[in-house]
This record gives C-alpha cells, sequence and structure tokens, in this order.
C-alpha cells in the first residue's frame, strides 16, 4: 500500500449493492459458516441511530476495497445518566488486499471523522490485535460494561477508544448494542438469495456455530 493509492468517501445510494456484496464476500465464513454483516448494513442505513456522514467507503483504481460505517448508541452510566456514544462497524477490506494497511488507513480516517463531529467515544466488539493499533483498549479499562455479559465472563472483545481525551473519566456503566444489529437468520437467509450463490463452511476459528 501506499499512501496515495486509495481514495476514501462517503458512501452513496449508487454504491449500497457493491459495499454490500464486499462485506459478504469479506466477512463469508470468517466468523461463522456464511455471514449477516451484508444484511445488517443494508438495514442499519435505515435506522435513526445510523451516521450518513460517517459511512465510508475506500475505492483504489476505482474498485471498491473497504467499508467503514458507525452508529449511535449509549452507555447507562450507573448514576443514572445516559452517556452519547458510538458504535462501529462493519469494516472490512477486501479478502484480496487483506493485511496490506488499508484496514488502519480507513479506521483511522474515520475515526478522525468521528471526533471532527463532536463524538467522545468509540466501543464495539473487535480484536485488539487490530484496533490496539489505533488506539483502542479493552472497554473493561474505562469502567464499561457488556450488556448481558456475566461479570466473570471474558469481555475482552468489548472494545473503547476515547474521541475526546477523558469523556469517559468519570462514569462506570453499561454499553447497550444499537437494536438494528440483531437480525434473525431466516431474514438473512432470504436477504442472501440476492446474491450469487456461495458455499458456507465451517471453518475452525469461527466464534459463532
Ligand atoms: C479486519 C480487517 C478490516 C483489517 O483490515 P486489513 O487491511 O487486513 O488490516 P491492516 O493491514 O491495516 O492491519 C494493520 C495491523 O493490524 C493487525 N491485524 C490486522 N488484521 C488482523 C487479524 N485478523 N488478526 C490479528 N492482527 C491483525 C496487524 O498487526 C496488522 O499489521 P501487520 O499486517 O503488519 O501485522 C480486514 O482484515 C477484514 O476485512 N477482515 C474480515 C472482516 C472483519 O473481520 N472485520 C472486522 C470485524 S470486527
Amino acid at each position: 500500500m501506499n499512501k496515495n493509492d486509495y481514495i476514501i468517501r462517503t458512501e452513496k445510494e449508487t454504491d449500497y449493492r457493491e459495499t454490500e456484496n464486499l462485506i459478504r464476500e469479506s466477512f463469508w465464513n470468517v466468523y461463522r459458516p456464511g455471514c449477516s454483516e451484508h444484511y445488517v448494513m443494508h438495514v442499519l442505513r435505515d435506522d435513526p441511530a445510523f451516521i450518513r456522514e460517517l459511512d465510508f467507503v475506500m475505492e483504489k483504481d476505482g474498485m471498491m476495497i473497504g467499508q467503514n460505517m458507525f452508529m449511535k448508541t449509549i452507555i447507562e452510566a450507573d448514576d443514572g445518566r445516559i452517556i452519547d456514544v458510538l458504535t462501529m462497524g462493519p469494516i472490512c477490506i477486501t479478502p484480496e488486499l487483506k493485511r496490506k494497511g488499508y484496514g488502519k488507513a480507513l479506521l483511522d480516517y474515520s475515526l478522525e471523522k468521528a471526533a471532527e463531529m463532536g463524538f467522545g467515544a468509540v466501543l464495539f466488539e473487535g480484536n485488539i490485535d487490530f484496533y490496539g493499533k489505533s488506539g483502542f483498549d479493552y472497554a473493561s479499562r474505562f469502567g464499561i460494561r457488556y450488556h448481558d455479559l456475566p461479570e466473570d465472563a471474558d469481555a475482552s472483545f468489548f472494545l473503547c477508544k476515547e474521541l475526546i481525551p477523558g469523556y469517559l473519566d468519570s462514569i462506570t456503566g453499561v454499553y447497550q448494542t444499537p437494536k438494528g444489529y440483531y437480525v434473525s437468520d431466516e431474514d438473512t437467509e432470504a436477504f442472501d438469495k440476492n446474491f450469487p450463490p456461495k458455499e458456507k463452511l465451517k471453518l475452525p476459528g469461527q466464534i459463532f456455530g
């Protein structure tokens, strides 16, 4: 990758199909046999929590190679306050161009834009090995708990980055995943029929059966 061989811009309505196909190709068989992220993206665009200004695609040589997006959500603070925060993703880079630095470039750009809009923090589920390079840490270090997770469960998948330094300083509480992320298998299956057939495989390392 070199710094000038890609562009990042907001997604247009005419991109929707291509974006969803890219997400499908990138997530297919990674976390489960098949994937649901392309359908999640399809659903979230119509959600009031979706942030159009933070819905990005990355292009190289006229081809879409990556995408990332953000949603508004909340932390229910232990002192009763509701704290506005962001959650993120799906984020992906086309499988042929993984591990060349494009993902980090897209992530850092989109975080910068979210900070410019004045948002205070981003929390979501991800791998610290990738997101740690862009300043994410375990959300537990900020005193934020993941909804519906038992106290003694491993929460190392749950990450946080402050966009305004100190934004979460005086806060402990529970993060809520926006409802729009929960899609049914049947709806996903029906939506997936709009795309070319693809084989679902059970592979080692998948976290969902
Ligand atoms: C995750 C994803 C967006 C990362 O994009 P990418 O372009 O491959 O990542 P980058 O090349 O920018 O990675 C930067 C660094 O992060 C780390 N990293 C990236 N992907 C990683 C992975 N899967 N496991 C461990 N570390 C990873 C590496 O240290 C990497 O640097 P290195 O290649 O020099 O070691 C991309 O691989 C992808 O689309 N994956 C499938 C979909 C997905 O899992 N999305 C994220 C859901 S939370």
